[in-house]
């Protein structure tokens, strides 16, 4: 019945009042834990100053001048966007909570949430965010920056993305980013929806029936939520909010956790929710967030990646095909290609690629292990992620052989090849290294439901 401010009003304590300087003080050090809820300026922070800057590493990442670039393919997470429907539901139960316990002056922390304005609705339902708009269109505007002779104007354009909301508003924001002068290739479709190529996972029923719907293949994860190193976060928040500690649990934590990442990336504020957290606490948390992408989009199943061969294998015959056209010195029918996806879509095809791949699994015993280990998804999909392949055509070339020369970014930053540590491969080495995926992977076959029935598979 109270209104909620009448809670925190007996506290205008010195807590109160300095919890907007020990917040700045938090925020900083937790923002690199978010992981899959990362801002984009997490992995480049030079665009905190300057959201159009090519970073200090652009100009000595640029190519010989004899080398022009032929293709441009994009394939990229939508922008920032709002907490889904059920973080919402999750965290008004959490926040309703708090403004029912009795106010208590031992916990400022309560006190400061119980005050904080729950803003968040439903109906916002993961959909794209005012910054996640900014994202794509900044992001559009420094590929255009960074390779002006194939965004120069009345290039094609192919734009397709992935038919969730957030997707088509990313794509039409990056599509304003680049400005009026490029064309549509004739047609009046500003976006190709292609599901097939951006949601893959969805059309993969030996994904969706092992991994996605089945609780039993997440059982790392679930071992951490009720793991020691989770057990201590649980307390302590538990003291902090002085609620019984029997009232809370991993996913709760977690909503508090995921509230002040979204508050950072979508209001550009530190939360009273991230004074719940240390930073050691933090990097539990990104540990149960990327857990989860490793087992689910990651290393942990091969059909993870498997089921994006499609798209991968998509992106090599578009290589092949500008290839082949500048061989016979034909103009190229697909200088520009952008594909607005998700977290999911360029996961999977990072594992398939042998990206980011640590000696050991990431389980839920062993933490410690892997503190430093390279599978961290706030580094590699962050929000407004991209992989950029781009086909360079090489002239005074020693041999044909180095004519075609491929270099890939992730997320504006050189990738360095598995098969040669460089940031810049020959496309036919690199076509020689994945030769088994792009032969060999097949969707249909791969995704196809092992028959678990033995009664019926006796029968055939
Ligand atoms: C975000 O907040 C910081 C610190 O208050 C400020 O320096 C920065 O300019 C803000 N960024 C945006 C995009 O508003
Ligand atoms: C790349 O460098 C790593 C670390 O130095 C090394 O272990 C690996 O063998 C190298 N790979 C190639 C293909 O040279
Ligand atoms: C397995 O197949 C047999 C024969 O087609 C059928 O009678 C049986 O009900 C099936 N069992 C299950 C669990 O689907």
């Amino acid at each position: 019945m109270a209104p909620r401010w009448a809670a925190a009003a007996p506290f205008p304590s010195a807590a109160l009042l300095l919890l907007p300087l020990l917040l700045a003080v938090a925020s900083a050090g937790l923002s690199s834990y978010f992981g899959t809820k990362s801002r984009y300026e997490e992995v480049n922070p030079y665009l905190v100053q300057d959201p159009l800057s090519l970073g200090p590493t652009a100009a000595g990442s640029r190519l010989p001048p004899a080398c022009a670039p032929l293709q441009l393919r994009a394939v990229l997470r939508h922008g920032t966007r709002y907490p889904t429907a059920g973080q919402i539901r999750r965290l008004g139960e959490l926040h309703a909570r708090l403004l029912r316990r009795p106010a208590a002056a031992a916990c400022p922390a309560a006190a400061a949430l119980a005050a904080w304005q729950m803003w968040y609705e439903e109906s916002l339902d993961g959909r794209l965010a005012p910054q996640g708009r900014r994202d794509m269109e900044h992001l559009a505007r420094r590929l255009a920056a960074r390779f002006p002779a194939l965004f120069a104007a009345r290039r094609r354009l192919v734009l397709a993305s992935s038919s969730k909301h957030r997707c088509l508003q990313s794509s039409a924001a990056f599509r304003r980013g680049l400005g009026p002068s490029l064309s549509l290739g004739g047609d009046e479709v500003e976006v190709q929806v292609n599901d097939a190529l951006m949601r893959f996972f969805d059309y993969c029923a030996k994904f969706v029936a092992l991994v996605e719907e089945n609780d039993a293949a997440m059982c790392q994860v679930t071992a951490f939520k009720e793991g020691p190193e989770m057990r201590k976060v649980l307390e302590k928040v538990a003291s902090a909010l002085c609620l019984p500690v029997e009232e809370l649990n991993a996913d709760l934590v977690q909503v508090a956790f995921l509230t002040c990442s979204y508050e950072l990336a979508i209001k550009n504020v530190t939360s009273p929710w991230c004074s719940l957290f240390s930073e050691d606490d933090a990097k539990v948390l990104e540990y149960l967030n990327d857990l989860k992408q490793y087992w689910k989009r990651g290393y942990g199943y091969d059909i993870n990646s498997r089921s994006s061969c499609i798209l991968f294998q998509d992106i090599f015959e578009h290589l092949d095909e500008a290839v082949e056209e500048s061989k016979s010195s034909k103009p190229i029918s697909s200088p520009l290609i952008v594909q607005v996806g998700h977290a999911e879509t360029l996961q999977p095809l990072l594992a398939l690629m042998g990206f980011f791949k640590d000696d050991e699994p990431l389980k839920a015993n062993n933490y410690i292990k892997q503190t430093h280990r390279k599978f961290r998804s706030g580094r590699i999909v962050p929000y407004a992620a991209n992989l950029v392949f781009v086909l360079y055509h090489c002239d005074h070339a020693k041999t044909s052989e180095e004519e075609y020369q491929v270099q890939m970014l992730l997320n504006e930053q050189p990738l360095v090849f598995l098969h040669s540590n460089e940031t810049i491969s020959t496309y036919a080495d690199l076509r020689d290294y994945y030769k088994d995926i792009l032969e060999n992977c097949h969707f249909k076959e791969e995704c196809e439901l092992p028959k678990i029935n033995v009664t019926a598979v006796d029968e055939l």
